[in-house]
């Protein structure tokens, strides 16, 4: 135990003060993200005033900086019909939202995004993905099978990319996070599980990041390089055969050199190893009770627990490999998964990350950072019950505990 806790109380104090996110012209008032988790706070695909009032509590809650999930860059991007995706409509909504929490003392980022062969989507007119891939998510709903991506689809999907970036940042988003882990499009480029391709996009590492690289190449060129750019990047697939530590090292070096702000650094494969990111209990009534059809229920029921892999809750759980990350590169990082206390607090700080994301603390009380702050409470009240995961595919994400 620390024999001097004044000193540990001012050396969280050193947490909420401002801070530049890498070269960018952004500061934010502390180290502290709140990590994109999917809300489900959207009508017919525009975001309504749940959202808003979301992040609005988020920022209130001490948050340097507030993260919107899953801002699909096209409406085949989706991995559900019914999601937000970045046009007309969710533009003239999200510009209120950014306003509110710029009024609330927050600065506010979107997660951009595309499924790839993760969808659901019976809209989507084509399946993308980097090979021909057998769909197990969404073959319930009739989409079997993806399409391999041609040179058209990997040009459309960069301009959806760069057109949605420029419409973010004009309506006045602080920052932009770009997904390419958790095995969304540009990680099923990443990962050889997925990436089955011949050609300079498969293969090797270079070959394996050339597309996702090239998306935030042309970001970055379209917003300038003042404009903060995050990239989210898996770890770990946390399957076997799946992208590595050592590939995870090898891309953060070329994203540093592009010129990226920071980098998030996550892990798992929703589609195959979902718990991988998050660890805990896993909720199968709940994610049963949601199935989009009987069959789905029925398969749920049946093969769930038997596909569904658990993973054990510790604090702090992805130290171990993003330290690998801090040791070989000088760009920014934002370290996100199982921060729950001000001691969980201090370990990534003092291991040399700039930026400390949290999730499920937050989405439990919003207002834990101004309690660290003010030294009203030590650690987060979440259990990782991962009920909040039931909750958003229902009214929108929340905790079904008691609040703090
Ligand atoms: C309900 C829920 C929804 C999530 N949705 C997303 C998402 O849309 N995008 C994303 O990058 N990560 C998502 N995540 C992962 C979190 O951002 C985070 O990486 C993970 O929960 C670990 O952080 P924590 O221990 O602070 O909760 C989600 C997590 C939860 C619990």
């Amino acid at each position: 135990m620390d024999q001097n806790p004044f000193k540990e109380q001012s050396s969280i104090q050193n947490a909420f003060t401002a801070k530049r996110l890498g070269s960018s012209s952004l500061f934010l008032k502390n180290s502290f993200i709140k990590s994109a988790t999917y809300e489900g706070m959207f009508d017919k695909g525009v975001p309504n005033r749940k959202l808003t009032d979301h992040h609005v509590t988020l920022a209130k809650g001490g948050v340097g900086l507030t993260s919107i999930s899953y801002g699909a860059v096209s409406a085949d991007a989706r991995t559900f019909e019914d999601q937000m995706y970045i046009n007309k409509d969710s533009l003239n909504a999200l510009k209120n939202l950014v306003r509110e929490v710029h009024v609330a003392g927050g600065k506010v980022s979107m997660q951009l995004t595309h499924c790839g062969y993760f969808s659901k989507n019976k809209k989507a007119k084509k399946i993308l993905a980097p090979s021909k891939l057998f769909n197990a998510y969404g073959f319930l709903s009739g989409l079997g099978f993806s399409k391999a991506m041609d040179e058209k689809d990997l040009n459309k999907v960069i301009e959806d990319f760069v057109r949605s970036a420029v419409a973010l940042k004009a309506i006045g988003f602080d920052a932009l996070e770009i997904h390419m882990g958790h095995g969304y499009l540009l990680s099923q480029f990443l990962s050889p599980l997925t990436n089955k391709r011949k050609d300079a996009f498969g293969g090797s590492i270079d070959n394996r990041s050339r597309f996702p690289l090239e998306v935030v190449k042309k970001v970055i060129s379209a917003v300038g390089p003042e404009f903060p750019i995050l990239v989210k990047l898996n770890l770990e697939d946390g399957l076997k055969g799946g992208f590595s530590l050592e590939d995870c090292i090898d891309v953060s070096k070329k994203l540093e050199n592009l010129g990226c702000s920071a980098i998030v650094l996550s892990g798992g494969f929703t589609s195959k190893s979902p718990f991988y990111m998050m660890r805990g209990q896993i909720p199968l009534k709940g994610m049963i009770e949601n199935g989009s059809s009987w069959t789905e229920k029925i398969t749920m029921s049946l093969f769930g627990p038997l596909i569904i892999k658990k993973y054990a809750f510790k604090p702090n759980f992805f130290l171990h490999q993003a330290l690998k990350v801090r040791q070989a590169t000088k760009i920014d990082l934002v370290y996100i998964g199982g921060v729950d206390s001000r001691e969980g607090i201090l370990d990534i700080l003092s291991a040399g990350f700039n930026f400390v994301a949290l999730a499920r603390p937050l989405i439990h009380d919003p207002d834990f950072l101004n309690k660290i702050r003010e030294g009203r409470i030590e650690k987060s009240l979440c259990n990782r019950c991962n009920q909040c995961i039931v909750e958003m595919d229902r009214e929108g994400i929340k905790c079904v505990l008691d609040s703090a």
